[in-house]
């Protein structure tokens, strides 16, 4: 393998080798790096996630991947992780040069022997069951070891559904294990842009009921149209920035896949300007529940 690529850095902040393979589990159709084969790639670009279990999962598996004299340019945000990722590095044992430009930190290693606590970096941010949830999950995706209150709070409002329907950015499947429960579902078309979320819902939704795909939800998903329910907690940050034009192509994307009548239960903030959006995609907006920080609309096409 050629060199590899984990992240979307911004245009001019690093260079990348041309043809490098992209490795990001947020990008659909990318490799996943736990598949490169040991000691196979001639060097690694790695935008370095912020949560510590999950930098350390990415990094150690980027080294492993690495062949002998190969480089890994690991590089945050300083805010977002950069100034801790030369000791993280170093804490496996690695020699590292570092640089800053452009409010981050940049560090290189040369791949070298020596490299020490590759394995347990990378077995404690891998996938596994969670206590809190039950569910199989793992560190970086979104509330990965604990249910979040937003789809705790829609899936006390959700009456029983019926037919068929789909849960637009369905992490681990919190929220569709609950609607499951309804006997009456017939079909439900899970998705989510992050991989890691996706494999471990095919574990947790284990339904004949139930397809998972990995897609940008910002567009509908091709050939799951004419709906009875969505359900939904829409992202709303997007590399950490708040991003309230992800929520509302979520609206756009729920309303394009529901039948006329279909309804669109949606969970968010209470802060997040959703109904002007709501409203202009569905025909009728009621709000069904509020409280801890949240408000719970039904949208009917
Ligand atoms: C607020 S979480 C809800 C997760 C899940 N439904 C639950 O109940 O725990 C939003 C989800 O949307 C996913 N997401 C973010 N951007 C997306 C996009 N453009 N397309 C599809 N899914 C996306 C995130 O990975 C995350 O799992």
């Amino acid at each position: 393998m050629a060199d590899l690529l984990y992240g979307s850095p911004a245009p001019g902040l690093v260079e990348v080798p041309a043809g490098a393979v992209q490795c990001s589990p947020l990008i659909p159709g990318a490799t996943d790096l736990a598949k490169v084969a040991d000691g196979s790639a001639e060097g690694a670009t790695v935008l370095a996630p912020p949560g510590t279990l999950e930098r350390d999962f990415v990094l150690a598996q980027a080294l492993r991947a690495l062949k002998p004299g190969g480089r890994l340019t690991a590089f945050a945000p300083k805010d977002k992780g950069g100034s801790r990722l030369k000791k993280a590095l170093e804490r496996f044992g690695a020699a590292v040069g570092e640089d800053a430009r452009r409010h981050h930190r940049f560090c290189f290693v040369t791949k070298a022997k020596g490299l020490t606590g590759l394995n347990e970096a990378i077995a404690a941010g891998s996938p596994r069951i969670v206590p809190a949830m039950g569910l199989w999950s793992q560190p970086g995706v979104f509330s990965w070891d604990r249910p979040d209150p937003g789809s705790l709070r829609l899936i006390e409002a959700l009456p029983p559904l019926s037919g068929r329907g789909a849960d637009l950015g369905c992490g681990v499947g919190l929220l569709a294990q609950a609607v499951l429960r309804a006997p009456g579902v017939e079909a439900l078309a899970c998705a989510d842009v992050d991989r890691r979320a996706v494999e471990c819902a095919q574990h947790n939704l284990d339904d004949p009921r139930v397809s998972v795909a990995w897609a940008d939800l910002r567009t509908p998903l091709p050939g799951v149209e004419a709906l009875d329910f969505v359900v939904m907690n829409p992202p709303f940050h997007d590399g950490g920035a708040e991003d309230r034009a992800l929520g509302q192509a979520f609206i756009g994307t729920a309303a394009a896949m529901l039948r006329p009548g279909g309804a669109c239960w949606l969970v968010a903030n209470r802060h997040l300007p959703y109904e002007a959006p709501l409203a202009a995609a569905f025909k009728a907006v009621t709000l069904r529940g509020e409280g801890g920080g949240y408000k719970v609309y039904e949208a009917r096409k």
